[in-house]
Formats: C-alpha cells, structure tokens, sequence
C-alpha cells in the first residue's frame, strides 16, 4: 500500500468515525418521520412560521437555523423546554416575548415532534 493510499483510507475512516459520533449524540427519538411532523406544525397549527419565518431564518422572532442560541444549549431537551414555556418579556432579548406553545393549542407530543424538526434544522448530521 503506498502512502496515497494509505492517506485515503485514513481520511475515509476518520469520516466514518466522525459520522458515527454525530449520529450517537443526536437523540435516538428523533426520526425521520417525527422531524416531517414537526416541519408541518411548525408551518401551520404551531404558529412558529408567523414569527420565525417561513424558513425558520428569523423574522420577529430570531433565526432557528444557526448555532447560536440565545436562551439555552440547544440541545433537544432544551428546545422541548423552550417550546413548552416560551419566552417572558423579562428574558427576552430583543423585548419580544414568545407565548407558551408560541400561543397555540398544540399538544405536548406536538411540541416535542416541532422541537425534533427545530433541533433538525440547526444539527445536520452528515454535512
Ligand atoms: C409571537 C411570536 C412567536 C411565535 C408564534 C413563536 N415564537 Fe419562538 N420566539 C419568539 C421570540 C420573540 C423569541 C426570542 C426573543 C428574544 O429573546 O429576543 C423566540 C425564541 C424561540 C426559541 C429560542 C431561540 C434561542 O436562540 O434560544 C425557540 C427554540 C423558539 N422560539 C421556537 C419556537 C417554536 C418551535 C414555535 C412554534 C411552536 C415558536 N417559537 C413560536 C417569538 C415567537
């Protein structure tokens, strides 16, 4: 095996390495099929795309596409929390508050199936 080759395999296994690590840290709950759910409420009954935007980049509410979170780690459990809770006018950052639910109706199975898509949006295994 000549050095080349020996540096492609190395590279190609540290990506497999690397994958399977991104992978193990994302929730095992979260699903394809749950992140789809989510993606739906987000943009109709959840009433997240009505301040966060329909590509979820940000509009009166800040963008929930990047790695930078204002109000907590970003992890899933803590966007569940953030859902569920919202944000009160004396935490908010930008003077805005977000309702509970963001002022809607949805279930707690909804809101943990929106965090799955919100936590989806800025986690992106494999790229
Ligand atoms: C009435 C407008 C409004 C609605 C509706 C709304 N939000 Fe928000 N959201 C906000 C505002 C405003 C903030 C943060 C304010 C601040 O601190 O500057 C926020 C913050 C957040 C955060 C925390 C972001 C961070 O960086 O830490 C998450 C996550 C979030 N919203 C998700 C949702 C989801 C999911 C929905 C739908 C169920 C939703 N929001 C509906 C206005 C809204």
């Amino acid at each position: 095996m000549d050095t080349r080759t020996r540096a492609v395999l190395l590279l190609a296994l540290t990506a497999v390495v690397g994958s399977r690590t991104a992978l193990a840290q994302a929730p095992a709950a979260l699903t394809p099929a749950l992140i789809a759910q989510g993606d739906s409420i987000f943009h109709s009954k959840g009433n997240c795309y009505a301040c966060h935007g329909a590509n979820a980049q940000g509009a009166v509410g800040p963008n929930l596409t990047d790695a930078e979170w204002i109000h907590s780690d970003g992890s899933y459990d803590a966007i569940v929390k953030q859902v569920t809770t919202g944000v009160p006018q004396n935490e908010s950052k930008s003077g805005i508050m977000m309702p509970p639910k963001g002022g809607s109706s949805i279930t707690d199975d909804e809101v943990k199936a929106v965090a799955a898509y919100v936590y989806s949006l800025s986690h992106k295994t494999g790229s």
